[in-house]
């Protein structure tokens, strides 16, 4: 399968990352893409209308994988602002998005007693 991989954190010892790079260890067969999510300029509605390569190059990662599988830490009972970035980027236009449809799973991680529940 064409699967793609978003961590919600980017830094060396990120434990998102390794969460998701041990999936991809179970799975050799499958094909998996791992999008940097930390360089994408912030959502804007004039971005938007011309959009940058690497907003396009997302957007056709997420709409040519079969799946999504999502890794994040918690930060602030929330998400990262770099995973939300990605979110807002990919959920336009709304209905109608290229994760329409899209099956994703959700996995999060934190040092509190709900391991990142809130996120
Ligand atoms: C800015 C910031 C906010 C955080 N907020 C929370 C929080 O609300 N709840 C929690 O349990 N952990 C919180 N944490 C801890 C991280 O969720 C935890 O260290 C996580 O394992 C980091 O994942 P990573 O290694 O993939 O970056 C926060 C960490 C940072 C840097």
């Amino acid at each position: 399968m064409n699967i793609l991989l978003m961590s919600g954190s980017f830094h060396s010892k990120s434990k998102s990352i390794a969460v998701l790079k041990m999936i991809q260890e179970y799975f050799p067969s499958d094909n998996f893409h791992f999008p940097k999510l930390d360089d994408l300029p912030f959502y804007s509605e004039d971005l938007a209308v011309n959009k940058p390569d690497s907003i396009l190059r997302l957007l056709d990662q997420v709409g040519e994988c079969e799946g999504i599988i999502v890794c994040s830490p918690e930060y602030n009972h929330s998400v990262p602002a770099v995973l939300k970035n990605a979110i807002d980027w990919v959920s336009r236009p709304a209905f109608n998005s290229v994760l329409k449809d899209k099956p994703v799973t959700i996995i999060t991680q934190a040092n509190s007693p709900v391991g990142g529940a809130r996120a």
